[in-house]
């Protein structure tokens, strides 16, 4: 008989444009892993708005988003793609689940310390209780695998903790999901301050490259990126001494796929120069097909439109199940 196919969920925020840090650290797994599992893979624009965005760049860089989701690989046809605001159930679990999770756990979380520091005219209610909504994304599907970078992984801890209060209350209504985080690209750091992750909202051009950007652009960054100021000149694997190295070894083994000690290889004997061009040159090859791609979908607005009504009917059935589950449990008439 037919295993039921295992279910992974995952998303990106259109907060700014996307990133290589996104795409080494998550979206590459998203594509390696579509073949194996039923895959939801969400634009998630609820999340984006517990810090001020402008409503125009908001919706251009969604629906941006979702070409770029395309041109990386994603099938429509084999995926679920859509925008997280367009099914109502994400909102509708979030605020049960809001009831199950704790002041506490959530005053833990280190992204939402680090976001009200950066944002301390706007600490907003919806900043505080954005993992829980996060949670919602998961559970709703059933999710059994969350394929992210190495940051989102206090998240789905915390998620696996609420989804266990959740059963160890009502029986098992929810799946317990297991990140699934990358051995190489898992934490991309920006290129002019290596000891900062590479971050959509990086003040500093320099530091991020996005996958959207012209070849001079990511090469003129990756000229420019900030090495280490030891006398040695010498590509060797050492993060913690040589952490604009190391970010730049990950980089260009996530981009050709060369191990550590490969890499060491071929730049015996050879600078940091020479180094850097290198890097840089094999990222514009691995982003070039992809722009070229999503440049062209996005000439074709009614083909998106498509795919993403497609992918939110899909998706709101799917939710639809879990959320009748969660309504008889906590005591909600039925409706
Ligand atoms: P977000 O939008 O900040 O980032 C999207 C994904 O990219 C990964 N990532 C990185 N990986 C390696 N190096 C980097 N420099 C880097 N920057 C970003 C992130 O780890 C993430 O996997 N809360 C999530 C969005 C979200 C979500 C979800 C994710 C909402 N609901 C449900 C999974 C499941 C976030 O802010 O990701």
């Amino acid at each position: 008989m037919d295993e039921k196919r295992k279910i992974i969920f995952s998303g990106i925020q259109p907060s700014g444009d996307l990133t290589l840090g996104s795409y080494m650290g998550a979206i590459r797994n998203w594509v390696e892993l579509s073949d194996s599992y039923d895959c939801y893979y969400c634009i998630v624009d609820m999340h984006a708005i517990t810090v001020r965005q402008d409503p125009a760049e908001l919706r251009r860089r969604a629906l941006s988003q979702l070409a770029q989701y395309i041109a990386c690989g994603l099938d429509p046809q084999k995926n679920t793609l859509f925008i997280q605001s367009h099914v109502p159930a994400h909102a509708q679990l979030g605020w049960i689940l809001d009831c199950y999770t704790m002041f506490g756990e959530l005053s833990r979380m280190t992204q939402f310390k680090d976001k009200s520091a950066k944002n301390a005219e706007n600490i907003n209610a919806g900043l505080f209780t954005y993992p829980s909504l996060m949670a919602a994304d998961i559970l709703l599907y059933q999710s059994d695998l969350v394929p992210v970078g190495e940051d989102q992984k206090q998240h789905v801890e915390l998620c696996r903790d609420i989804a266990q209060r959740f059963n160890g209350i009502y029986g098992d209504v929810f799946t317990l999901p297991e990140p699934f985080i990358p051995k190489t690209g898992a934490r991309i750091m920006s290129l002019t301050t290596p000891e900062n992750k590479m971050s959509k909202s990086d003040k500093d051009p320099g530091g991020c490259i996005y996958i959207m950007q012209k070849p001079e652009d990511i090469l003129r960054s990756f000229k420019r990126a900030k090495t280490d100021s030891d006398t040695e000149n010498c590509v060797r694997w050492a993060p913690a001494e040589k952490p604009g190295v190391a970010n730049l070894m990950q980089i260009y083994s996530c981009a050709t796929g060369l191990t550590m000690y490969e890499i060491e290889a071929e730049f015996a004997g050879k600078g940091y120069g020479d180094f850097k061009l290198k890097v840089g040159e094999s990222v514009v090859e691995l982003l070039r097909p992809i722009r070229e791609r999503a440049e062209d979908l996005m000439k074709n607005k009614d083909y998106l439109i498509s795919v993403y009504r497609d992918g939110a009917e899909r998706a709101a059935r799917a939710a639809s199940r879990t959320m009748r589950k969660v309504y008889k449990k906590v005591g909600f008439v039925e409706p």
